[in-house]
C-alpha cells in the first residue's frame, strides 16, 4: 500500500505547526511523510519531531528529488531557497511563512523590514484560503497559506462584504486574541509561562504583520486590527465589530454567512450563539456565531492557529493541489 502512496517532506519540522503537519500526514491515507528536516543550513540529522515520523535528515540539493508535497514550516525570509529547490524537483508547494501572501511587494518590504526574498515566485503563489480560493489552488503548484489572524478574520468577513452586508463607511474593528503558540517555540520575555498565565494584553497595535494581509486581502483600507496574547497555548477567538450596510441586520448577516459555508466542511455558522476557543481546539474547523450590539454587527469566530490556522489549512491546500478530497488525512 505504501508504494502507492504520494510522498511528502516537511521543512522545519521541530517547530509547532511542522510538528502538527508531521502528525497529520502520518495518518494521511494517501500521502506518506518520507523525510523531515531542520531548515538551518547544514543542520545535523537529529531525533523525529514526532513519534512515529522519520528521524529529521540533513537537508540537501537532491532532497525533494522523486516528492510530489513539500511544506516549508519555517519562519518569513529563509523559505524561498527550499520553494525554488522543491519546484524545480517537480513537487507541489505550500510554504506556511509569510513570504509569498502578499502580492503588493512595498507593503511586505514595510512590515517585514527586509528586501522581499522572492519577487519573481509571487505571480505563482496561490493565497491559500481554501474556501475562498479553491479553484485557483488546485490549478497551482505553489501556495502561500495564509497566517492565523488573516484566516480567523478573512473567513467570517469576506462574506459579508460580499453579501453588501457592511457599510462602505466607519472603521471594521478585529479585535483578535490568540494562544502563545502563535509566536512559535522560541521563548521570548513576553511568552514565558509567568508573564502570560494569569495576565492578558495586546501588542502589535498598529503595527502587527498580519494587518497589511488582512487589508490585501479583504481589499480594504479600513479594518482596525489588533492582536490579544491569551493565556493559553492554542486557539484564536476574533470579534469583528462591524457597521452595517443600510438594512443589514443580525439576521440578514448570518443568512449571507450560513450562505457563502452552506456545504463547506470545515466552516460551521451557528444558527444561534457565540463559539468558544474550546468548540475547534485540536480541530480543522473554524466556527463563527454572529450578534449584534447598539447598532454594530458582532461576528466571532475561533480556529486552532495551529490547524485551520496553519497545519491542517497547509494540507487541506495540498490535497486540492495534489487531487485528494480537500479533507482527506484531517477529519
Ligand atoms: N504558530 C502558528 O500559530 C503559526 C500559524 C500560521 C503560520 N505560522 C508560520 O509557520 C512558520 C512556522 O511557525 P512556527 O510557529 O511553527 O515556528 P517555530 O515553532 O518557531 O518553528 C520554526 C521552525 O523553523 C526553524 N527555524 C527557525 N529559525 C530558522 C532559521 N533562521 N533558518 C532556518 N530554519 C529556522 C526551526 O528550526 P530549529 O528547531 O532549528 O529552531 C523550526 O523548525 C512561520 O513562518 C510562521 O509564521 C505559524
Amino acid at each position: 500500500v505504501s508504494d502507492q502512496k504520494l510522498e511528502a517532506a516537511v521543512v522545519g519540522a521541530s517547530g509547532y505547526a511542522g510538528q502538527e503537519l508531521c502528525k497529520l500526514l502520518l495518518g494521511h491515507p494517501s500521502i506518506e511523510l518520507k523525510a523531515v528536516h531542520s531548515a538551518r543550513p547544514g543542520a545535523a540529522a537529529g531525533d523525529a519531531p514526532v513519534a512515529g515520523a522519520p528521524m529529521q535528515s540533513v537537508l540537501q540539493a537532491d532532497s525533494f528529488k522523486g516528492l510530489d508535497a513539500v511544506f516549508l514550516c519555517t519562519p518569513h525570509g529563509v523559505a524561498t531557497p527550499h520553494v525554488r529547490a522543491a519546484l524545480d524537483a517537480g513537487a507541489h508547494v505550500v510554504d506556511l511563512s509569510a513570504d509569498l501572501r502578499l502580492k503588493n511587494q512595498v507593503a511586505w518590504e514595510a512590515a517585514y523590514g527586509q528586501p522581499h526574498p522572492a519577487t519573481d515566485l509571487l505571480d505563482a503563489a496561490v493565497y491559500g484560503l481554501v474556501e475562498h480560493n479553491r479553484e485557483s489552488i488546485k490549478g497551482s503548484r505553489l501556495v502561500a497559506n495564509p497566517g492565523c489572524y488573516p484566516t480567523s478574520v478573512l473567513l467570517p468577513l469576506l462574506p459579508l462584504f460580499e453579501a453588501q452586508q457592511i457599510s462602505s463607511t466607519g472603521p471594521i474593528i478585529a479585535d483578535a486574541k490568540s494562544g502563545v503558540s502563535g509566536a512559535g517555540k522560541a521563548p521570548t520575555d513576553t511568552t514565558l509561562y509567568h508573564n502570560v498565565v494569569e495576565n492578558f494584553r495586546a501588542y502589535g497595535v498598529g503595527t502587527h504583520r498580519h494587518a497589511p494581509e488582512i487589508a490585501e486581502h479583504a481589499d480594504c483600507d479600513r479594518i482596525v486590527f489588533v492582536p490579544h496574547l491569551l493565556p493559553c497555548f492554542r486557539g484564536i477567538l476574533t470579534t469583528l465589530y462591524l457597521p452595517p450596510a443600510a438594512g443589514a441586520t443580525e439576521d440578514s448577516a448570518r443568512a449571507a454567512l450560513a450562505q457563502a459555508y452552506a456545504g463547506e466542511p470545515l466552516v460551521k455558522v451557528l444558527e444561534s450563539g457565540i463559539p468558544a476557543l474550546r468548540d475547534v481546539q485540536n480541530s480543522p474547523r473554524c466556527h463563527m456565531g454572529v450578534a449584534s450590539a447598539n447598532g454594530s454587527l458582532v461576528v466571532v469566530s475561533v480556529i486552532d492557529n495551529l490547524l485551520k490556522g496553519a497545519a491542517s489549512q497547509a494540507l487541506q491546500n495540498m490535497n486540492l493541489m495534489l487531487g485528494l478530497d480537500e479533507v482527506e488525512g484531517l477529519l
